[in-house]
């Protein structure tokens, strides 16, 4: 099996290479490329940031990430990664600094051959704009060179801010050259989700609604704001969490799948189109918002949210958000999705969790079936059947068969596989702006509600499950969340 690699020499340029993103997955990301040799003699990684540093600081900056995220290093490897590292301080809004980068690029790129770009953007959206237009400006973006631009998620704060940028991105760019990145659709996890329906029909076949209670999928963090409070308070779980995150899960839970993998974007869109908010009377009864206050996780006391720096004592920005959605497509009609994430609780785990309907006979201890999809935490498929138990009285126990989902051979990580999909202009695992913007749509009036004063801010502890409220609140349709 040929093993995917940058194929050419290439160019990458990371805005925000100071940022939290790049330090804390970008730059180790890339050095698991070059230690798995995914990358030819001649490429340059350009990092480009407000923070004035020479190139020896940046180096230096890159090294320490890689060590703090990885549990071994080798410095040959790590040494020669880092003699194609370069850097460039600028305003995002600078003609001219933009054409000190462009000079860099041209200086790093002589003599090489068939050579791509790719511009990263690790950037707050109220920037993209003028980076966009001074890459066109500055000849960074030039017709001649193959371009990639990646995006990173959430494209936009809401609906409006997302149209400007797409407007911008499209008056710069051609549709060949804009990648929407959600690193979710990276993770080896997260696509198996839909290699497991294809490659196991059996699944399909339980998969109806008629077999179906509900389904729930969730995101659980134990970390906290990992130093975007800026960033946090001004997006909220909603956001940062659902609005691209869960929504694909989701959708790749109830897509229709097609032998092939190149219309993929198209079924993932068809399947996000399909969700709707059930119809309330409050958009309450849809959604609940909470936000963590002091607490222990791992056993380690950690502040409550509004004792986090920069976050003013008054916050409502929710840091827990439950959704109740439904979907037209017919074999999921009527099933309930419950979405569901928080930051600082107990663990970290991402599950689907499809519950199946109360069995018929019911005896003493007997439970509803149900599958559990873990994409990570303890990675697994498990599936809750029941046995009786001996004795004339029917009494059961539960019977679990389960079997670890730990990704095995050419695993890489999330943003590494997607940057060689980037190279070799594959799309199909990026987002189209039909899908952000669908999920823009159902997005948008929830966040307004959720800002609205009298709409309920909950609290928890941190370390636990999440509100008490959140339990009430599913229990009133006969859901309990899975712990
Ligand atoms: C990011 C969010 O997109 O995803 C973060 O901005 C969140 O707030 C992170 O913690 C979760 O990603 P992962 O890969 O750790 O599950």
């Amino acid at each position: 099996m040929k093993l995917l690699s940058a194929p050419h020499p290439f160019s990458f340029i990371l805005f925000g290479a100071s940022g939290n993103l790049a330090k804390l997955k970008i730059y180790p990301a890339l050095y698991v490329l070059a230690l798995k040799k995914r990358f030819p003699e001649n490429y340059a990684i350009i990092g480009y940031s407000r923070t004035e540093m020479d190139k020896a600081a940046f180096r230096k900056l890159v090294e320490e990430s890689v060590h703090a995220q990885m549990p071994e290093v080798n410095k040959k490897v790590l040494d020669d990664f880092l003699s194609h590292v370069h850097y460039v301080s600028g305003q995002y809004d600078k003609a001219a600094d933009f054409a000190k980068l462009a000079k860099t690029i041209s200086s790093l790129e002589k003599g090489w051959k068939n050579a791509v770009r790719v511009a990263y953007l690790s950037i707050p959206p109220m920037v993209f704009s003028q980076v966009v237009e001074n890459l066109s400006a500055s000849g960074v973006h030039d017709k001649s060179v193959p371009f990639r631009c990646i995006v990173e998620k959430p494209v936009g704060h809401d609906l409006k801010s997302f149209e400007d940028i797409r407007m911008q991105l499209e008056k710069c760019f051609t549709e060949e050259e804009i990648y929407l990145l959600d690193h979710y659709l990276g993770k080896e996890a997260v696509r198996n989700v839909y290699y497991l329906r294809f490659a196991n029909p059996i699944l399909e076949r339980l998969f109806k609604n008629s077999l179906i209670h509900h389904v729930e999928v969730a995101g659980l963090e134990s970390y906290g704001l990992e130093g975007r409070s800026g960033y946090f308070e001004h997006t909220g779980m909603l956001r940062d969490m659902f609005q691209s995150h869960l929504l694909m899960m989701t959708s790749l839970l109830t897509m229709l799948i097609k032998e092939s993998e190149s219309t993929i974007r198209e079924s993932r869109l068809n399947a996000l189109k399909q969700f709707y908010l059930p119809p309330a009377t409050n958009l309450d009864e849809v959604i609940l918002q909470a936000q963590y206050t002091k607490g222990k996780v791992h056993g380690e006391t950690v502040a409550g949210y509004r004792e986090e720096e920069e976050i003013p004592e008054t916050s409502r920005t929710n840091t827990f958000a439950a959704l109740k959605l439904l979907s037209r497509e017919s074999r999921w009609q009527g099933v309930p999705f419950y979405l569901r994430s928080g930051k600082r609780l107990g663990k970290k785990e991402t599950r689907i969790s499809i519950q199946f309907q109360e069995p018929h006979v019911v005896g003493e201890g007997s439970t509803p079936n149900r599958l559990d999809i873990i994409l990570q935490g303890e990675a697994g498929m498990r599936v809750h059947l029941q046995t009786k138990v001996g004795g004339t009285t029917p009494s059961f126990r539960p019977l679990i068969l389960e079997d670890p989902l730990v990704c095995t051979g050419d695993c890489l990580p999330e943003h590494g596989l997607l940057l060689l999909e980037a190279i070799h202009g594959k799309q199909n695992w990026f987002l189209t702006f039909d899908e952000v913007r669908t999920a823009w749509r159902l997005i948008d009036p929830l966040q307004s509600h959720l800002e609205q004063e009298s709409t309920p801010l909950y609290f928890y502890p941190a370390g636990g499950n999440g509100p008490e409220e959140a339990v009430g609140w599913a229990a009133k349709d006969g859901v309990t969340w899975v712990v």
